[in-house]
């Protein structure tokens, strides 16, 4: 099976992309597992550019449209997510009746300094994913807040609560992705 992972943040030690590295732990063995940590390659959406798709924009596309599932992990940034994640779904969602994110599996996850852990990042994005129209998983919500305490130094994901979860929204995304391979062979 494939999966990428969606990074917020292109940060060299961002703590979401450090959480989107530690769920390939809970992938099923054998899966390809690609994490997206420089969105900001990808240049801004605009509709003229449809004809000749930038590369980074076209790889990003492409390899959404093959994996079975999709995390996103993305910083909160004034209550919201990230740029790069809005412009990454807006080349996803075009052109229109060629959305990659069309009934795709999704995952949503987020780690934060603060004591929110990206609540309201997720919820905007919640509510994004609803027009293009993806499978987005309503539980379980991972929320890694005050994420200097939640990894070690080598940045692995080490507090028990935050490990369970991650480990049941990988599992939960692995199961939904087995059932689509399925309905859509049948
Ligand atoms: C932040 N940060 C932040 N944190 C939060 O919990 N809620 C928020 O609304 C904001 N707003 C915000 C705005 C801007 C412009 C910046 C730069 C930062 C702090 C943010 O959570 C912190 O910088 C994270 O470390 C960013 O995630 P990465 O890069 O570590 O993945």
């Amino acid at each position: 099976m494939r999966f990428i992972g969606l990074s917020g943040s292109f940060r060299a030690k961002s703590w979401n992309t450090m959480l989107l590295r530690n769920l390939v732990r809970w992938l099923p063995e054998g899966s390809e597992y690609l994490v997206f940590d420089r969105l900001d390659a990808v240049p801004f959406y605009a509709e003229e550019l449809e004809a000749a798709i930038p590369e980074p924009a076209a790889r990003l596309r492409a390899a959404v449209k093959e994996a079975d599932g999709v995390f996103i992990a993305s910083p909160e940034y004034n209550h919201s997510y990230t740029p790069v994640i809005k412009n990454a779904i807006d080349w996803c969602s075009r052109p229109v009746g060629q959305g990659v994110l069309l009934e795709k599996p999704v995952a949503l996850l987020g780690a934060a300094p603060g004591l929110f852990g990206t609540v309201r990042a997720q919820s905007h994005l919640r509510q994004v994913l609803h027009a293009t129209n993806s499978r987005v998983l309503a539980r379980p919500e991972v929320f890694v807040n005050e994420a200097a305490r939640r990894f070690d130094d080598a940045g692995q994901l080490v507090d028990p609560t935050s490990v369970a979860l991650a480990q049941e929204l990988v599992e939960r995304l692995v199961d939904v992705a087995q059932r689509s391979r399925v309905s859509a062979v049948a």
